[in-house]
């Protein structure tokens, strides 16, 4: 009887750890995680050269936005890259070349980018990490995505004041969340960021 007992707790202990080896590699996520980090990247890298073109051309305001959206794609590839090294993974940066235009092209450039995020790009990973269950990439494609349609918002602003010559109708500066990467107007944020629930208090500002 005792022998019994043990065969099917040896047997069971078996199977468990067989399914455990079995689950599937989230192989499409960790390729999106990898696509993820090295776009943010390219952007905050891109926007940070922008905001100095902006700074050049005498549009102050246009440069706090492009700084505080560097700063908040900087957040996001952070994020994306300790999730990718959570699964194993390890994140490795390929900087494109990019051209520095005028600033209203620049604003063009980038909301160009940020379209593609929130229409293709961020959809597609959100639905590869729900269909694989991994919930952490889920939370950091989501403050990504939620955040550049804010972004786009942004730009857009900006890009139609600098074509209507209202520029000084623009926000002076612009908070960042350092967890999640969400962008205010500083003159309007929450008490908590609406993403991730940090207090104001520890928002980056840009101005
Ligand atoms: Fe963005
Ligand atoms: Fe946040």
């Amino acid at each position: 009887m005792r022998k019994a007992q043990l065969i099917l707790g040896l047997a069971i202990t078996c199977m468990i750890a067989f399914m455990g080896c079995s689950q599937p590699k989230p192989i499409n996520t960790i390729k999106n995680l990898h696509d993820g980090i090295n776009g943010e990247s390219n952007a905050s890298k891109k926007y940070e050269a922008f905001a100095a073109k902006a700074k050049e051309e005498g549009f102050v305001t246009v440069a706090a936005l492009f700084d505080a959206a560097s700063k908040a794609e900087a957040i996001h590839a952070a994020n994306h890259k300790k999730v990718l090294e959570q699964l194993g993974g390890t994140a490795e940066v390929v900087y494109n070349e990019f051209e520095i235009k005028t600033t209203a092209e620049n604003l063009q450039a980038a909301i160009a980018g940020e379209s593609y995020e929130v229409a293709t790009m961020y959809p597609q990973f959100l639905a590869d990490a729900k269909a694989e269950k991994v919930k952490k990439a889920e939370q950091s494609f989501n403050w990504a995505n939620d955040t550049e349609k804010k972004h786009n918002d942004f730009y857009t602003k900006a890009l139609n004041a600098l074509n209507a010559g209202t520029q000084a109708e623009l926000p002076v500066s612009y908070a960042v969340c350092p967890v999640c990467g969400n962008t205010y107007d500083a003159a309007n944020t929450d008490e908590k960021c609406a993403f991730c629930q940090t207090e104001k208090g520890k928002f980056f500002t840009f101005n």
